[in-house]
Parts: C-alpha cells; sequence; structure tokens
C-alpha cells in the first residue's frame, strides 16, 4: 500500500519535515501507518543525521543515564546515514518485544498509548531540515529513534511504557461508562490532560538520580536536544524536584522553550509505581478536575478515547 503510494516519488526526493512529499500523499489517503521509503530519503536527510548524531554523542556520554548509553549500543545505529526502522527492529525486539512503526504524523492521543501496550512504538520517517537543526516543534526521527528507542532497549523501562498504555484502555472504559454527555467530555478531557502532563514530565522531560546520586538524562526530548541536554543539568535556571504525582497531573506545560521545571525519578521501577498510582488515582476519579491550562486536548483525541474498542 505504501509502496504504491511512494512508486511514483524519484529515488531522493527527500523526506524532510513538512517537505515530504510521501508523507503529503499518505495523508491524503489517510493513512496513519506507513512504510519506510528509504530510497526517498536525500542526501541532505542522511548528512542532517549523520550531524546531529556526531554532536550529540559526546553529550550523550556526559548526561545520558547509563540504560541510555547501553540502549544505543545495543542498537547498532549507523550514525552516518538515516537508520532503517528494520535494521533497528531487528535488534529492539529481541530486546524487550518493542518495534518502532512508521507513521505519516499526528497519531490520535488514544491510539498512541494503545500502540504502546502492544508495544509498538509510532515514529516518525522525517528527518528535520539540515539548517535548523536546533528546535523544530515537530517530531523528527532523530528524536524518535535517537530519542526514544534507545529507551525502550531496557526491560524496567518498556515496562512502565506497556503500563501507560494500559492505563489508556482503562481511561476509555472509564469515560464510557459515563452517560451525561457533557460531564463524559469534561472528565476525559481531564483524564486525557492528566496524562499527557504526565508523559510529558517523565517520558518526555524527565530527569533520573543514577546509583551514584548523579542526575542522569532519561526523557526523550532532552535526549534529542543538543542545547536542552545539557541546559538541563547544568543551568541554575532550572528547578528541578523529586517527582510527586500530585503536582505533574496538575502542572501545565509549553513546547517552545527549554523547560524551566523537571521532575526527578529514582529508577524504572519508580517509574512504573507512579504508572500504577496514575491509574489508581483514575478509578478513583481523583483525575477528573485537573487544573485547566496546557496542554489543550483536541476534538480528535477525545473521540479517539471514545472510539476505543
Ligand atoms: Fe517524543
Amino acid at each position: 500500500m505504501a509502496d504504491t503510494i511512494g512508486a511514483t516519488l524519484p529515488d531522493g526526493v527527500g523526506m524532510t519535515t513538512t517537505e515530504a512529499p510521501f508523507i503529503e500523499l499518505a495523508q491524503q489517503s489517510g493513512q496513519i501507518y506507513v512504510e519506510q521509503p528509504y530510497r526517498l530519503y536525500s542526501a541532505d536527510n542522511h548528512e542532517a543525521w549523520r550531524k546531529l548524531y556526531h554532536r550529540m554523542l559526546p553529550r550523550w556520554e556526559k548526561y545520558a543515564n547509563r540504560h541510555f548509553l547501553k540502549g544505543i549500543e545495543n542498537l547498532c545505529l549507523d550514525p552516518n546515514q538515516v537508520p532503517k526502522l528494520e535494521d533497528v527492529n531487528q535488534f529492539l525486539c529481541n530486546l524487550t518485544g518493542f518495534r518502532a512503526k512508521g507513521v505519516a504524523g499526528y497519531v490520535p492521543a488514544y491510539i498512541f498509548f494503545d500502540c504502546l501496550r502492544q508495544r509498538d512504538f509510532p515514529t516518525t520517517i522525517t528527518v528535520r531540515r539540515g539548517s535548523s537543526l536546533d528546535y523544530l516543534p515537530e517530531p523528527d526521527i532523530f528524536h524518535d529513534i535517537a530519542g526514544h528507542v534507545p529507551m525502550h532497549t531496557d526491560k524496567a523501562f518498556a515496562d512502565a511504557l506497556v503500563r501507560f498504555g494500559d492505563c489508556a484502555r482503562t481511561a476509555a472504559d472509564f469515560a464510557k461508562s459515563i452517560k451525561d454527555r457533557q460531564e463524559q467530555t469534561q472528565v476525559l478531557t481531564s483524564i486525557i490532560k492528566a496524562m499527557a502532563r504526565f508523559f510529558w514530565f517523565t517520558i518526555e522531560f524527565g530527569l533520573m538520580r543514577d546509583p551514584s546520586g548523579e542526575l542522569k538524562v532519561y526523557g526523550s526530548g532532552l535526549l534529542s536536544s543538543y542545547g536542552e541536554i545539557e541546559h538541563c543539568i547544568e543551568s541554575p535556571d532550572v528547578q528541578r524536584y523529586p517527582i510527586q504525582l500530585e503536582w505533574v497531573i496538575n502542572q501545565y506545560f509549553e513546547i517552545d522553550h527549554y523547560q524551566p521545571l523537571l521532575f526527578i525519578v529514582d529508577s524504572f521501577d519508580h517509574l512504573f509505581s507512579l504508572v500504577d498510582q496514575l491509574e489508581e488515582w483514575m478509578k478513583a476519579g481523583k483525575l477528573n478536575n485537573v487544573s485547566p491550562g496546557e496542554p489543550a486536548i483536541s476534538e480528535a483525541d477525545l473521540q479517539s478515547f471514545l472510539d476505543a474498542q
């Protein structure tokens, strides 16, 4: 199916963020999941990957948690060209059963979380432009494959992600049990907001205390940012606190600048226990009225939970 979509495009046409004809065609045909049309990557795409990887390596060695560094080694990522998802999956799948699964862009929230439950990781296949390596609001393959996927090689972390996917299932069941439509929308919006905030302050921007007591990075938004991975550890402007679930679920965040507030877990077993607690609180109705504010929950995200099978 995806092969048909890309068939008319010339080799090397480019798979650049917001400039990928293949992705436009896939989106027009309503596809969420796509194959990775490897021949369409341009020389500039491979060069962007190479630059991103090489400049990041010393910062990973300094600031990343040890599970991530082991993951990078275990995945045998090619530093010089955009990775093939099937190669990544050969190593990844053997370790934790996780697989990177190509997507054509936005994935509605429930579908995204439910993929995690099934150990599939929705993976962006486009690469940021070589001229803007530092910041882009959209995820790209460097964020997803170099930032997220090495964490998925760790069993305890992978189990916490799957457990988070279970929470989405619980949220969908909980919402569907509410008969009044208005109340259902209000409660579900609040629960998804709480889940999105938890995901943001852990999976995307989490810090972890190493056994040695040193602070390390495990959040993928930090692991894929050349500037912020250093800033989040070194800057006196960043507040870093031991994680508290009641704080995280009520804490808004903004995505267009370095994070001023980050939370620390002790281990991935600790993270797992927090996901358990999140689900318990959800079942007890404690997520029904979290503090308003970012992130906004879209109609498509809400509907994806109500459509859950
Ligand atoms: Fe991410």
